[in-house]
């Protein structure tokens, strides 16, 4: 899994089945030469086809490295593995009316040089049936944690997304809006760094109100579900639009805000008895703070206390997802993505 974030990419071995278990975990690096032209190819560009196909077969291959560490470090044999959930790196997700959706990193050269089946290609069939196709990580959500009563996911990566659980089954999820881009995209332009870590930053600002209600004011966020978004809309172009002459601090502090209260906003109709996060942002403990205190008296925890480290969950979907299509298991949740019908996600690449 290399996410929207770019920050690595996340390859786990997980036992699938009745039990899901993580049992080991690999964060491999991107060069920084192909992370900056796969950013380059999320945004409308010059010679976008002879440019994205050398990325395809440039990630395929990292995958493959990826891959090949993983199994390395945990002793385990490629013939041990049932199959490789490659997700591929997302450069273009238009959902909606004649909408599309574009992954690169091959799945060809990841099957070849393991010798493992791959699954790839989940988003497609989802959008065939006028779905979304995204976020496609809440039945595994379901499956893992389905079982608790008013049960909401939260998974903070470039993007944030919920899934909202009762009793076995899945009540509703969609994509909230940026979860780390817009305050990693600051941090990187103000201070040279990747991410504000903890917060930090962020927590040394104050939020500015009027601009926090600017930013809450894009339409996306009042729009209702089925929805999902990504680098298209929430990118530098539509922060810097939206600035006046703020310092740059309270700036950070308030895409702190603007994600914790997006995302308690969007829980708000769920009325959720836990909260359990993963991804990236849930290491960010003024984020972690800051959503505790819009949440109340429910409790916010790191899905860490709840069966899977929240650094692995997103991976672990995709693993979940490749089991699925070998099983004939459907991975989509249609009162999520909207899709007419439940339907197996993937295509089968073999070695
Ligand atoms: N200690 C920390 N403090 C603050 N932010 C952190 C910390 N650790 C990680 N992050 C944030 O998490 C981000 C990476 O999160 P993650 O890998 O879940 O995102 P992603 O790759 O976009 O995932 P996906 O799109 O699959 O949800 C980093 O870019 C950074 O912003
Ligand atoms: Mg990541």
């Amino acid at each position: 899994m290399s996410g929207t974030s770019l920050d690595a990419i996340d390859a786990v071995i997980v036992q699938c089945g009745k039990d899901i278990r993580l049992l080991a975990s690999h964060s491999h690096s991107i060069p920084p030469d192909l992370r900056a032209e796969i950013l380059s190819l999320c945004q409308p560009g010059e010679n976008e086809i002879d440019r994205a196909g050398p990325a395809h077969i440039a990630l395929g291959n990292l995958f493959a490295d990826a891959t090949v560490a993983l199994l390395e470090g945990a002793g385990v044999a490629a013939a041990d593995i049932h199959a490789i959930g490659c997700h591929g790196q997302t450069i273009r997700h238009r959902p909606g009316s004649g909408g599309f959706t574009v992954q690169i990193g091959s799945a060809d050269v990841l099957a070849v040089r393991t010798g493992i089946s791959v699954v790839s290609d989940f988003r497609n069939r989802d959008m065939a049936l006028g779905g979304q196709g995204a976020p496609l990580v809440p039945a595994f959500h379901q499956a893992m944690w389905g079982q608790h009563p008013r049960c909401a996911i939260v998974n903070i990566g470039g993007m944030a997304n919920i899934t909202c659980l009762d009793m076995g089954g899945i009540v509703s999820g969609f994509d909230t809006g940026p979860g780390n881009v817009l305050m990693d995209y600051w941090a990187q332009k103000q201070h040279n760094v990747p991410f504000d870590r903890d917060g930090t930053w962020a927590a040394s600002g104050q939020v500015e109100k009027e601009l926090l209600g600017r930013l809450l004011g894009e339409p996306y966020f009042s729009q209702p579900p089925p929805k999902s978004t990504g680098r298209e809309l929430f990118n530098g172009a539509w922060l810097e639009q939206h600035l006046g002459g703020q310092s740059t601090n309270d700036v950070q502090a308030t895409l702190l805000e603007l994600t914790a209260a997006s995302i308690s906003s969007a829980l708000s109709a769920f009325t959720p008895a836990q909260v359990l996060v993963c991804g990236g942002g849930a290491h960010n403990s003024r984020l972690m703070h800051r959503l505790q205190t819009l949440m109340g008296s429910v409790p916010v925890r790191m899905t860490n206390d709840a069966g899977m480290p929240a650094d692995w969950v997103e991976a672990a979907a995709f693993a979940w997802l490749a089991w699925a299509r070998l099983n004939g298991v459907t991975g989509n949740a249609v009162e999520v993505t909207g899709a007419s019908r439940p339907a197996i996600l993937g295509a089968l690449y073999l070695p």
